[in-house]
């Protein structure tokens, strides 16, 4: 008969397994910014503007990302980077200068459209920064200018 492992074994090995994978670090090494490249900047966005967009769509979309403690911790820092890396492929707001104004206005639609459609900031950030769940007017305030 096989013998079934005890609570505590299985507990040990789900705790060294733990530890193991935090050898797997993601790379946070600070990305160099220019100012003269970023987006608002750019986009002369007024300072409520610029305040807000930073808070809510930059750690994703931007070579200024925030940290928080848990992405530091594996599988979590794995599944944020997955996003940062896919947000950033898809538009990096600090290199606003190497689009082209096609793209550019491409992207400044899109943008309006998936914040008036809830669709960004993603779910699960707005679970864990309460400050990016967006109200109505603060919406509107993005959706507005992003379509000047
Ligand atoms: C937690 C990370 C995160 C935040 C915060 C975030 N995004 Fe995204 N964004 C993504 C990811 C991931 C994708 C790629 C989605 C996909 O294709 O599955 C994306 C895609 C996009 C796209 C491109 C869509 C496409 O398919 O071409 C735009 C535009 C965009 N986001 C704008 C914004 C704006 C504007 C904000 C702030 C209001 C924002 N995002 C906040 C992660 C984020």
């Amino acid at each position: 008969m096989i013998k079934r492992p005890s609570k505590r074994s299985v507990l040990i090995t789900l705790l060294i397994v733990f530890v193991a994978i935090q050898m797997k670090t993601t790379d946070k090494t600070p990305i160099k910014i220019t100012p003269e490249s970023d987006f608002l900047t750019l986009e002369e966005a007024p300072p409520d503007v610029t305040k807000l967009i930073q808070s809510v769509c930059y750690d994703c979309h931007s070579n200024l990302t925030q940290y928080p403690w848990y992405s530091h911790v594996a599988p979590v820092s794995w599944w944020l980077e997955g996003h940062i890396n896919k947000g950033k492929s898809k538009v990096n707001f600090s290199i606003w200068d190497t689009y082209t104004p096609a793209q550019k206005d491409a992207l400044k639609n899109e943008s309006a459209e998936l914040i008036e459609k809830k669709w960004m900031p993603i779910l699960t950030y707005k679970i864990t920064h309460a400050d990016a769940r967006l109200t109505e007017t603060q919406r509107r305030m993005l959706i507005d200018w992003l379509k000047e």
